[in-house]
């Protein structure tokens, strides 16, 4: 059996008490902290000051969505802050190649994140270019919205290429992540599973991480 990665979001957490809210999960994989810029989506939350804080403090590696325009731009000091993760939006990037061999060379791992509507076969020929890749379960913006089912099709067409290509990618899913619904994204082979509400909205966070990673690992 191979374990999952359970990475719970902090856009669930108590904004006023994130370093508390961190060690609630200090036996998640990762933190993934979700960066909106109220352009690429219509939400605002966190950037790169508070974030380069969160990295200073954290027991577990950080994990960058970054759902914001122009990444090509701003996703680089991302990574120049030592996150372990950084993953921009292939929708919002102009050059996803030169940007993840960016992310690579300042050290952290490079992912791509797709919206739900976007079809991962364009970018099957730049799989070696990423460590990640994350297929949006949910329209990014908000936490708590139910998963879209209608996104297995394409992890699993993600999967059967990651496999084919023998290359070690990540395969991350981000949205809805309940345990029930981890049941099919793992299925579909997913082995990254972010989730917000139903660890931080469970009555011991901790406790819901380990439910999870026994429920999504294969
Ligand atoms: C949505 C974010 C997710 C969100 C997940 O745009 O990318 O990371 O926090 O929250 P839940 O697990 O509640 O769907
Ligand atoms: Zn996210």
């Amino acid at each position: 059996m191979t374990q999952c990665c359970i990475n719970p979001s902090i856009l669930s957490a108590d904004f006023a008490n994130l370093e508390a809210e961190l060690h609630r999960i200090s036996n998640a994989d990762a933190v993934h902290v979700d960066v909106m810029d109220n352009h690429f989506v219509p939400n605002l939350t966190l950037g790169l000051p508070i974030v380069k804080r969160l990295q200073e403090i954290s027991p577990i590696p950080l994990d960058a969505h970054l759902m914001i325009a122009d990444p090509d731009r701003w996703a680089p000091a991302y990574a120049e802050a030592g996150l372990a993760s950084v993953t921009f939006h292939a929708e919002a990037a102009l050059a996803p190649i030169k940007l993840a061999r960016e992310l690579r060379a300042r050290g952290a791992k490079a992912g791509m994140a797709l919206r739900p509507a976007t079809a991962v076969e364009p970018y099957l020929d730049m799989l070696e270019e990423l460590d990640m890749l994350l297929i949006m379960t949910v329209e990014p913006g908000f936490g708590g919205q139910a998963f879209l089912d209608n996104t297995l099709p394409k992890i699993r067409r993600a999967r059967a290429a990651i496999d084919g290509s023998g290359l070690g990618l990540a395969l991350q899913v981000d949205g809805g992540v309940t345990e029930e619904t981890i049941l099919r994204a793992a299925d579909a082979g997913a082995t990254v599973f972010v989730a917000g509400s139903a660890v931080y909205g469970a009555e011991d966070p901790a406790e819901a991480v380990t439910r999870l990673r026994a429920a999504g690992s294969r």
